[in-house]
């Protein structure tokens, strides 16, 4: 009989234009509003995974870019106890192995914890690697999202829309397609890496802060996303990227508004961040039109969004404006990334 499986998968970063900010369950990661990312490409920032199960694992073990981890963590326990309690549905897994103990090894190419969404390509990368161990069938965004709530989007390529949903038991908060990523295939996201460092406040301490005290987000989540959902989606099938640009940048600075409208505030855009900032609306009214869109998560790094006819002169604007040995702490990485479906 067999006794040891492996599996490995590779799962992307995703960058949302709509963002999510604010969850109405804690344990079972549901949001207040829906969110909407662009999921890209595996060659570029991603996360890569090793799963494997053996009747001769003493433990649950897994190492993080190297390093063990004790597996303590909740989030990670959810994720295993749901995939195994679908796998023991399906039935296609022996009861005997569903008893074995698993080990993991997750590496990232990209800066942890710095607002560049390693956690969403992570636990995307965990859920589809046990999910593939596991053998199970059906859609697994809504497992995903129990280790990350962004994560769920990682799931799917293109341009993918996290469902807020109603229902207590989240079984209706899962992330779906809008369109693949062949839709709009001139699309290219340039990551400015701003700091590597760690972010002084989490996602997840963030959200429960503004949650209590900002009265923005009640504003954003009843009166703003809504509509912002409804016109970006379109804007996405029409291929409209003035409307996409203007409803992209429109809300990565509502969400910086809120963090700050939060109590004590959040304070993730540094003065560099800004400075990116007047550079993309400069660029966009010297050309004549929108060609570039911001977006900034919870940390300093900028996320650009623009069409492959546009990478060279944005580039070449950013290293003129920003020269990497400018400052030691300060230095940019270009990468043209282009959408892309792969799990
Ligand atoms: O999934 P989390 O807990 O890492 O939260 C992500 C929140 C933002 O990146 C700021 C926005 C988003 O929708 O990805």
């Amino acid at each position: 009989m067999e006794t040891l499986r492996m599996v490995t998968v590779v799962a992307p970063v995703n960058i949302a234009v709509i963002k999510y900010w604010g969850k109405r369950d804690e344990n079972l990661i549901l949001p207040l509003n829906g969110s909407i990312s662009g999921t890209l490409s595996t060659n570029q920032m991603c996360a890569k995974t090793t799963v494997s199960f053996s009747r001769n694992f003493t433990r649950n073990r897994i190492w993080l870019n190297g390093v063990e981890e004790t597996f303590e963590n909740r989030r990670l326990i959810n994720c295993l106890n749901e995939v195994r309690r679908r796998a023991k549905e399906q039935g296609k897994i022996s009861p005997e192995e569903l008893e074995y103990n698993v080990h993991i090894c997750s590496v990232n190419n990209f800066p942890t914890a710095a607002g560049l969404a390693s956690s969403a390509a992570g636990y995307a990368c965990l859920v589809a690697s046990l999910s593939k161990l596991y053998q199970l069938d059906g859609d697994i965004s809504s497992i995903a999202r129990q280790g990350s709530g962004s994560a769920c989007r990682s799931i799917y390529g293109g341009f993918v829309e996290w469902i807020a949903g109603d229902k207590n038991d989240g079984t209706d908060s899962c992330a779906v397609q809008v369109v693949d990523s062949n839709h709009w295939n001139e699309m290219r996201v340039l990551i400015l890496v701003v700091s590597e460092n760690k972010k002084k406040t989490g996602s997840t301490a963030g959200m429960q802060t503004s949650v209590a005290t900002s009265e923005l987000l009640k504003t954003r989540v009843s009166q703003v996303v809504p509509k912002r959902l409804a016109d970006i989606k379109q804007a996405i099938y029409n291929k409209d990227f003035k409307t996409f640009a203007d409803i992209t940048m429109q809300d990565s600075n509502q969400f910086h508004a809120v963090c700050l409208d939060t109590y004590p505030p959040l304070v993730y855009m540094s003065e560099v961040s800004h400075a990116i900032s007047d550079l993309i609306h400069q660029i966009n009214e010297e050309a004549g039109k929108t060609i570039v869109a911001y977006t900034f998560d919870a940390g300093p790094n900028a996320c650009l969004y623009l069409l492959e006819e546009h990478v060279p002169l944005v580039l070449a604007a950013v290293n003129h404006v920003f020269p990497t040995t400018q400052n030691a702490d300060t230095y940019f990485t270009g990468i043209p990334v282009t959408l892309d479906s792969q799990l």
